[in-house]
């Protein structure tokens, strides 16, 4: 990473520490590495993500149905998807210091890039964290919290199936946690050992697959569009066979340009059969598609989105955050787009006294209603339009001593800076109108 990469990576992480987005995970026990929480803002912010790609992947559209699968699963499950003897990233651990790292991470495979020591022989190292199940600690109770959530959607296929009788093509999505016990954990969200996937299974007649694939395709191109990333950070990166993931015939990447570099956004993969086969043979049970029209019964084959919640919200912010120098001063701002920023709206009364405090918190619970909010009175105006800058909040509403005489506050563009006079009942509607 260059110096300059660098600093722009301190500075947003220092943003999320002072503004309450998000922080090192148990901090005060000097942390867990590859763990980060999400504070008061972070976490709103992070909600909007997740809720406006559920709308988009799932409730929008008529052929997609949500679950939300337990974490834990029977270890059978992750023998059938091939991750108990697959999962896994080649290791080399330094005979001195004794650290270990990812083998495909280094240059040097002979040196420690730490400390100069001699680095053993590659193996492999399977990432899912292990844990047991019960009262007793023996090779039965054995199970494993989940690498990814679409195991989970597998399993459930002939659930959906048989409880709500969709055609093909159709697709499972869902929301969770994933863990993997990464060998070096780094990039503040980018790679971590807790973290979040939104992904979709969607299955299809086999000889449909490259329609869908080029479909969802587009989806995502939209998705990345409308939680504002910058066309010109994104990248597709077609897998080459001999990398493929263990499960796929084709893999799309697309990748962001971080501030340390460009790396893996989300992934698009063509799974084929694979998994319903594997988890059929797996389980004993049946997982066929009859079709109706053609009176003949076969495994689907599926596309997978699969996005990563956690890297969505560092490429968001990354592309959002900016500085620019106002009136001698460094302003620093977070251009989130109003259907993601964590408040959409801050009330400021000029003044606490003469009624001004009053008024603005009645705006304030008219408001809130409809919108994300926060109140704010500390402090000078100033810093208070400056605080907001911060966390992205869009607007910025003042309510002054015209207010009291004509129902009139002002409303302040984060980007423009620019203020203008409004009626206190067009308020919803300018909004409505800027937020587009
Ligand atoms: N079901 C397919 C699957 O899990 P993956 O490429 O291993 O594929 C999908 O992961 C997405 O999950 C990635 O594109 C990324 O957004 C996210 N992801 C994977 N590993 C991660 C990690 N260690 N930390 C944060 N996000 C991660």
């Amino acid at each position: 990473m260059t110096k300059e990469q660098n600093d722009r990576m301190e500075k947003i992480l220092s943003l999320c520490k002072r503004r309450g987005l998000i922080f090192q995970g148990s901090e005060i026990y000097g942390g867990l590495a590859g763990t980060w929480d999400y504070g008061p803002l972070g976490a709103e912010l992070k909600h909007n993500v997740k809720n406006l790609w559920w709308k988009r992947f799932v409730t929008d559209r008529d052929d997609m149905y949500g679950i939300h699968s337990a974490i834990l699963m029977n270890p059978r499950v992750w023998e059938a998807s091939g991750h108990v003897s697959g999962f896994s990233d080649p290791l080399v651990e330094c005979s001195k210091c004794k650290r270990r790292f990812r083998a495909d991470h280094l240059e040097n495979l002979d040196k420690c890039p730490e400390c100069d020591g001699n680095l053993s022989g590659e193996k492999q190292f399977n990432m899912m964290f292990k844990t047991n199940i019960g009262a007793t600690e023996d090779g039965e109770s054995i199970s494993y919290l989940r690498p990814e959530t679409a195991g989970g959607m597998f399993v459930n296929f002939k659930n959906v199936l048989d409880s709500f009788h969709p055609k093909l093509p159709f697709g499972l999505a869902q929301i969770g946690k994933a863990f993997r016990n990464e060998i070096s954990p780094g990039n503040f969200l980018f790679r971590s050992r807790e973290f979040e996937q939104m992904e979709v299974e969607y299955f299809v007649s086999p000889e449909n697959w490259k329609h869908a694939f080029e479909e969802w395709r587009g989806v995502m191109i939209d998705w990345m569009k409308e939680i504002g990333l910058k066309k010109e950070h994104v990248f597709e990166h077609e897998i080459a066979e001999k990398d493929l993931a263990f499960y796929s015939k084709r893999t799309v990447d697309f990748e962001f340009k971080y501030p340390f570099g460009r790396e893996e956004l989300y992934g698009l993969a063509y799974r084929t059969d694979y998994d319903l086969v594997r988890h059929s043979e797996y389980s004993g049970i049946d997982l066929t598609y009859f079709d109706e029209d053609q009176k003949l019964h076969f495994t689907p084959h599926v596309i997978e989105p699969s996005l990563g919640v956690d890297r969505t919200i560092l490429a968001i912010l990354s592309d959002a955050y900016d500085e620019e120098e106002v009136e001698g001063e460094m302003r620093v701002v977070l251009r989130l787009k109003p259907i993601i920023a964590p408040i959409q709206v801050a009330v400021l009364p000029l003044m606490k006294k003469d009624g001004l405090a009053e008024k603005a918190k009645e705006i304030t619970r008219e408001l809130k209603k409809n919108l994300r909010l926060m109140y704010d009175e500390s402090g000078s105006i100033g810093k208070r339009y400056r605080r907001q800058d911060e966390i992205g909040t869009p607007f910025a509403i003042t309510v002054d001593y015209d207010t009291l005489k004509d129902q009139t506050v002002t409303i302040r563009d984060r980007d423009s800076m620019k203020q203008e006079r409004i009626a206190i009942n067009t308020i919803s509607s300018y909004l409505s109108e800027h937020f587009q």
